[in-house]
């Protein structure tokens, strides 16, 4: 068990839900927020009674307790991840802040990108939230796949950060999921891909009834310090 507690704003959807339990999965004490104190309860009692082989330390609270966790992770629907987090500015003031938004619309059998403020959900978070360090990654990660903990997690995650260290603290607890590697891809000026990515993805994903996700080759490429 480690003593970092981490928390996640908006925490009921399938992401956070999924993030949440992953993490708990792997020694740390979740806080799963929501505007709800009740939603937040029961989708932390719904994670305990799906894994009850698992001593997951989760519990549900509101996101404003969620955000005076050490390191937060956000989790609402994209479109409120700016909004939310700035209305929770003081308590996430000093902290790394992961983000996992993608601005993404459905059109047909296909998924567009869109183009936020600033070129990136993450990039307009930092720019929202000038006392935090913001962490985008874990875009391209799907829930299903997040959220279970008895199996490996396959993927590469692509993580950018302005600040080395905020991204070396998300790397070294997510290196520690079961199969799952992070690679660093520099400032948040990288965002802007690693989010557009993820619509080609799900496009892939209809047209080839699958579940893609990303592995980058290359000779020596391991995991290191940022
Ligand atoms: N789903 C995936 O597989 C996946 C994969 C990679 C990245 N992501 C990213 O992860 C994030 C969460 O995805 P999701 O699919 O779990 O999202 P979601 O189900 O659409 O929403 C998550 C939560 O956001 C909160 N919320 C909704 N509207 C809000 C508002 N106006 N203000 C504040 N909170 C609001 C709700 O929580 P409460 O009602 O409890 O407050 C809701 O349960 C998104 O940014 C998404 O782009 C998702």
């Amino acid at each position: 068990m480690y003593e970092v507690e981490i928390g996640i704003i908006g925490a009921t959807g399938p992401q956070g839900s999924a993030i949440g339990a992953r993490l708990a999965s792997i020694g740390y004490q979740i806080v799963l927020g929501s505007r709800s104190q009740e939603k937040a309860s029961q989708v932390a009692q719904d994670i305990i009674e799906a894994w009850p082989t698992h001593d997951l330390k989760i519990r549900g609270d509101l996101n404003e307790q969620a955000a005076r966790c050490d390191l937060v992770v956000l989790a609402t629907q994209w479109e409120a991840t700016v909004p939310t987090a700035m209305d929770l500015k003081g308590e996430l003031a000093g902290k790394t802040v992961v983000s996992m938004a993608n601005a993404l619309v459905r059109s047909g059998r296909e998924f567009h990108a869109l183009v936020p403020a600033r070129g990136s959900i993450a990039s307009w978070l930092q720019a929202s939230l000038p006392d935090s360090k913001v962490v985008a990654c874990l875009q391209h990660v799907p829930a299903s796949e997040l959220g279970a903990v008895d199996r490996e997690c396959s993927c590469d995650v692509l993580v950018c950060s302005d600040f080395d260290d905020a991204a070396g603290q998300v790397s070294s607890i997510l290196d520690l999921v079961p199969g799952m590697r992070t690679i660093h891809c520099g400032s948040l000026s990288a965002s802007f891909a690693i989010e557009s990515l993820t619509a080609v993805l799900l496009t892939i994903n209809l047209k080839y009834k699958t579940r893609s996700s990303v592995k980058i080759s290359g000779v020596g490429l391991k995991p290191e310090a940022p």
